[in-house]
């Protein structure tokens, strides 16, 4: 009699738009049990197939005991090209545990004929060269980054959150609105005209659901301060949700065929 392959688990760390359609991709395949991992910082995510968990795990150490006590077969990081610390931390504690770890990375934008792009080394930088290129600015890098601008009273701020915050923003001089992406370009640059923005600050987030905002500004001529990513720890790395998947398939024993009637 053939031994039955045992379940494999593997744990998605999620936040990204890539995440969840990993998740859906996966949902079906036989044999195999996955984990959702978030940080927690959105109230109401979206449901995925398979198990979810939130919050930190607890630094590396944290997330390699997790591993431990789950049964963890192997890992994707699909978190955000700037979630540097998770990947960090996902690396030391894969590489402690001896656990299979992918990265899914979308790739990021390239600059386009007409794109006005200011690179950045990061917010601390991007803080610096803005005020050289206007006082009305949209930005766009999410809450985490916002203590380079916060002494800025002479900066206007346009900041879009997906939800309402729960405390006021750090910043002195600014408006907030909500929205949850995809935005289109043309929405985009309406709302930049509405808004009388000379700047737009964006990180290179790569994808199509945030990318209206840079076309937007190419069309109406206006610069774009880019924060540049954090350069990702080695380890193997795709570039695509169909890749991850493939990556994951590879890992789950096939099922056995049905013994035939007729021997
Ligand atoms: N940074 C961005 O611009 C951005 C944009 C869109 C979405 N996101 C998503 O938002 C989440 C937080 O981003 P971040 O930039 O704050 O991350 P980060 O700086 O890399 O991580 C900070 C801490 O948050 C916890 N954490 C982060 N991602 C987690 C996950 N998927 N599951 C469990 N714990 C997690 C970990 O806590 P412990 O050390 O306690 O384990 C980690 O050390 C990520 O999942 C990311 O994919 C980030």
């Amino acid at each position: 009699m053939c031994p039955v392959a045992e379940d494999k688990t593997l744990l998605i760390l999620g936040g990204t738009g890539e995440a969840a359609a990993l998740a859906h991709r996966l949902g079906q395949v036989s044999g195999l049990r996955m984990i959702t991992s978030l940080a927690g910082r959105t109230r109401a995510p979206a449901a995925v197939p398979g198990k979810f968990r939130s919050g930190g795990f607890g630094g590396a150490e944290g997330l390699a005991r997790y591993l431990a006590t789950h049964k963890i077969d192997f890992v994707i990081d699909a978190t955000h090209p700037y979630a540097a610390q998770i990947t960090a931390n996902a690396a030391a504690a894969c590489a402690a545990a001896g656990v299979p770890r992918l990265i899914l990375a979308r790739p990021p934008w390239q600059q386009q004929l007409n794109d006005r792009w200011i690179r950045a080394a990061d917010a601390a930088a991007a803080a610096v060269v803005l005020s050289d290129l206007g006082r009305r600015v949209f930005l766009t890098i999410g809450r985490q980054d916002l203590a380079p601008f916060a002494a800025r009273p002479d900066i206007w701020f346009l900041v879009r959150a997906i939800e309402t915050p729960e405390a006021p923003l750090l910043l002195a001089n600014y408006h907030l609105i909500l929205g949850r992406g995809p935005f289109a370009a043309e929405d985009e640059a309406a709302l930049m005209q509405e808004h009388g923005i000379a700047v737009l600050l964006s990180k290179n987030a790569g994808g199509q659901a945030t990318y209206g905002k840079i076309e937007a500004a190419r069309r109406l001529g206006l610069p774009v301060v880019m924060i540049d990513r954090p350069p990702l720890p080695i380890g193997e790395t795709v570039l695509s949700v169909d890749e991850a998947a493939a990556w994951a398939e590879a890992r789950v024993p096939a099922v056995p065929e049905p013994p035939s009637p007729h021997p």
